[in-house]
């Protein structure tokens, strides 16, 4: 198993944010994370990274987070956080080149070039990072964490927190499609959050539905994007009806009272582990 978490949670500043998580992936497993704002997904990305103090347990191909070098780590797993600022004046391909470690960095390294094409940047390669788009900048942050671990021998994991939240639809596509490949051909582990639930349902073995720090549902697309998953979740009124390749999709009801605000967790919903 590559990721295993157990009964993780999370205090910042003597508050719980994140309560008594349970996940796993194995190789070339995709599971996407989706629930409401301030629901935990980052926090619990975080963790999950080793960037925040946790308790209950994370480990990486078997063994405790706490206990992997740092530089094995960064061939191993990567993170793409939510928020990245470049504000140096460095070029696209000097930043997709700072993912690579000192011994692979080289002006003709072919990963940093597969990667500037696959990501749709490699005509940006010479524009000075500050100046891109909020999607141009978004593919390459993209570029540079896959390049981290992109011929890495071993289990790789990959974290991605809102990775398309910035592009257009057909970027979204061409980002998740690369994501999904790298899981099933090169058996690299994923774990997304999301926020669009159509994209979720297409490209994710499995979704996990987190609201207010715990685990409100995981399984399958037909079993997590049901009306009433999503009305106690995230307080919306929407229809899930099938497509054509058999995937739901949500239809939010137009005009319907939203309560996002107004929908605390009731406690029956925490999923036990
Ligand atoms: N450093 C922090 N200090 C105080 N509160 C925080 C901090 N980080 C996150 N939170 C709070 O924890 C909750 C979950 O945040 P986050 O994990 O970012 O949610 P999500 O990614 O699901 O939108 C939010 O209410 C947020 O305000
Ligand atoms: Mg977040």
């Amino acid at each position: 198993m590559v990721l295993c978490v157990k009964n993780l949670s999370v205090s910042i500043e003597r508050s719980r944010i994140v309560h008594g998580i349970d996940c796993h992936l194995h190789e070339g497993e995709l599971l996407m994370l989706l629930g409401p704002n301030g629901a935990g997904k980052s926090t619990l990305l975080r963790a999950i990274s080793g960037d925040l103090a946790y308790g209950g347990s994370v480990s990486l191909s078997g063994r405790e987070l706490g206990e992997w070098r740092p530089e094995h780590l960064a061939r191993q797993r990567a993170v793409m956080p939510q928020r990245v600022e470049v504000n140096f004046p460095l070029t696209v391909e000097e930043v997709v080149q700072l993912g690579r470690s000192e011994l692979r960095a080289g002006m003709n390294d072919p990963v940093v070039d597969r990667l500037m094409d696959d990501l749709d940047i490699a005509h940006l390669r010479h524009r000075l990072v500050p100046g891109l788009s909020g999607g141009e900048q978004q593919r390459l942050q993209l570029a540079r964490v896959l390049a981290q671990i992109m011929d890495s021998p071993g289990e790789r994991l990959l974290l991605l927190d809102e990775c398309t939240s910035a592009l257009d639809p057909a970027h979204q596509q061409m980002v998740l499609d690369l994501v999904r490949r790298l899981a099933k051909e090169e058996g690299v582990a994923v774990l997304a959050v999301m926020h669009d639930l159509n994209l979720a349902a297409q490209f994710a073995d499995r979704l996990m539905l987190m609201k207010a720090g715990y685990r409100v549902h995981s399984g399958s697309a037909w079993d997590v994007l049901t009306p009433d998953l999503l009305e106690t979740v995230y307080g919306f009124s929407a229809r899930v009806v099938e497509l054509e390749e058999g995937y739901p999709m949500v239809v939010p009801r137009r005009g319907a009272p939203v309560r996002a605000q107004l929908a605390p967790l009731n406690p029956s919903c925490r999923q036990a582990s």
